[in-house]
């Protein structure tokens, strides 16, 4: 196959978003759309991949996750925007003089690999057009035809006449061009049309003119070509975006109650007979094990799941680890630094942060559990608290194994409850505890004869 040098043009403002962030990096599952066009061309395994950016300067480059920035990754400055044929020439002193280049728009996020390794097919030392046939091709250039059906031109639908905006044809804007004639084409653009730019499209009546043979592939699926102007088409591409997640993950065997109702903005993996139910959140990476049930409303992000568990509604976990047949919420919240060994009981209106829980240990309300090492078959009554922050520093508290903490007990820490430890309820404990002995740390209970009714005589 012919080696593919990849241009994608990003440079344009997107002054219809009414945003202050460049349009490419406005976000569709969560992830710049310049990052999802990069994904792609870099699928292809180009011989190099120049970026042209101009709107929003230096930001753009920034805001890419490095983790794509390889050596034959190329950035080009357009200074003003003064159309598409000028874009690409920005960045021709990088294109090579042999192969060909693909343009991609960075507006334009869920072009597929596919599509465009079908275009590469159908290369052969001419151009190689991405069109699509579309009911209302408003806003896009018409794909004009000679007698004999062969392609001869663009115009712009601004340029267009009556008859040229009948056609349903259009243009994508995504090309496969010879770099043996690039620079020749690229040089003499003008721009003398009704938005005075420097168009691409009129390359491809240069290339007809030279009967240079102009092919074309038409996109499987109409979003694939779509680009986004505005906040509503942004919405509609990130719709369109997550049903697809969502039908891979069903057609992986996950069962979700609802596809329109679950949105991943990163990835998850889910192992055999996994149930997600309405209105959950996926942010980063998740991965659940078999057999993992997760309830309405919950919202996980970076989160790794045991098998066996089973997540009740509401609850929101981030950066954690779930250790297999362990239960969840409903409404908990288990933050940063959570790792749960197995068989936890967490119930609501429980906060637990940077915390190791123990095998089968239990936290079923209204608690919250910070900076502790707890060991296994603890259980933690109702309302009580880890003190781990004295306004100024953070301690540990290290609760050991079979320690039982009545309701409402405040462990000041850095703290020790040794293992088999009772603790009565609202105590407050401050110093180590004995092993397999109750401690109990709280004012005595008196009954004060006589109080009431000397208030109530006042
Ligand atoms: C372009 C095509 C049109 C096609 C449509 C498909 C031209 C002249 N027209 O029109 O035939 O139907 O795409 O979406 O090419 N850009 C730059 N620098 C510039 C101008 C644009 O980098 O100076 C980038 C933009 O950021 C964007 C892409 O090029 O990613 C397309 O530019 P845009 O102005 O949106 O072109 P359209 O008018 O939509
Ligand atoms: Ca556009």
């Amino acid at each position: 196959m012919t080696k593919i040098n990849v241009v994608i043009l990003a440079a344009g403002q997107g002054k219809r978003m009414n945003s202050c962030l460049p349009k490419v990096l406005h976000k569709v599952g969560n992830k710049p759309m310049l990052e999802h066009v990069i994904s792609t061309a870099l699928s292809l395994n180009p011989e190099k991949l120049i970026i042209v950016y101009g709107h929003g300067g230096d930001s753009v480059k920034s805001s890419i996750n490095e983790s794509f920035l390889k050596n034959n990754f190329i950035w080009v400055f357009q200074d003003k925007q003064l159309g598409t044929g000028h874009a690409l020439k920005c960045a021709l002193p990088h294109v090579d003089n042999d192969g060909a280049t693909l343009v991609l728009y960075g507006d334009v996020p869920l072009i597929s690999g596919g599509t465009l390794r079908h275009m590469q097919e159908l290369y052969d030392g001419g151009v190689v057009m991405l069109t699509a046939q579309l009911n209302d091709p408003s806003g896009y250039g018409r794909v004009v035809r000679d007698e004999g059906f062969q392609i001869k031109c663009i115009v712009e639908e601004k340029d267009a006449t009556q008859s040229e905006k009948f056609i349903n044809e259009v243009n994508t804007g995504f090309y496969i061009l010879p770099n043996e004639h690039l620079g020749k084409w690229l040089n003499s653009l003008e721009n003398n049309n009704s938005q005075s730019e420097y168009y691409l499209t009129d390359i491809i009546a240069k290339a007809y003119k030279q009967n240079i043979e102009i092919r074309y592939y038409t996109a499987e699926h109409n979003y694939e070509i779509m680009g986004v102007n505005n906040k509503l088409q942004l919405e509609y591409l990130e719709r369109i975006y997550q049903c697809k997640l969502a039908e891979a993950l069903l057609e992986g065997g996950a069962t979700l109650l609802d596809k329109s109702r679950i949105d991943i903005r990163g990835k998850i993996t889910c192992g055999m007979d996994c149930i997600i139910d309405v209105n959950c959140v996926f942010e980063g990476m998740v991965s659940l094990g078999d057999n993992v049930t997760i309830g309405a409303g919950c919202v996980l992000k970076n989160v790794v799941i045991g098998d066996d568990v089973t997540i009740r509604p509401y609850s929101i976990i981030e950066d954690a680890k779930i250790g297999p047949n362990s239960q969840i919420g409903p409404f908990a919240r288990l933050r940063p630094g959570t790792d749960l060994i197995g068989g936890a009981h967490i119930g609501n209106f429980v906060e637990i942060k940077n915390s190791i829980i123990g095998q089968n240990s239990k936290v079923n309300h209204l608690t919250y559990i910070g900076d502790c090492t707890m060991g296994s078959g603890v259980n933690v009554g109702a309302g009580s608290v880890t003190c781990n922050y004295d306004g100024k520093n953070k301690f540990r508290t290290v609760i050991e194994d079979n320690v039982f903490i009545g309701s409402g007990t405040m462990m000041v820490a850095p703290v020790t409850i040794r293992p088999g430890s009772v603790i009565g309820a609202g105590s407050t404990i401050t110093k180590t505890t004995e092993a397999n002995e109750l401690t109990v740390s709280r004012a005595r209970q008196v009954t004060v004869k006589g109080w009431l009714s000397r208030r109530n005589k006042d």
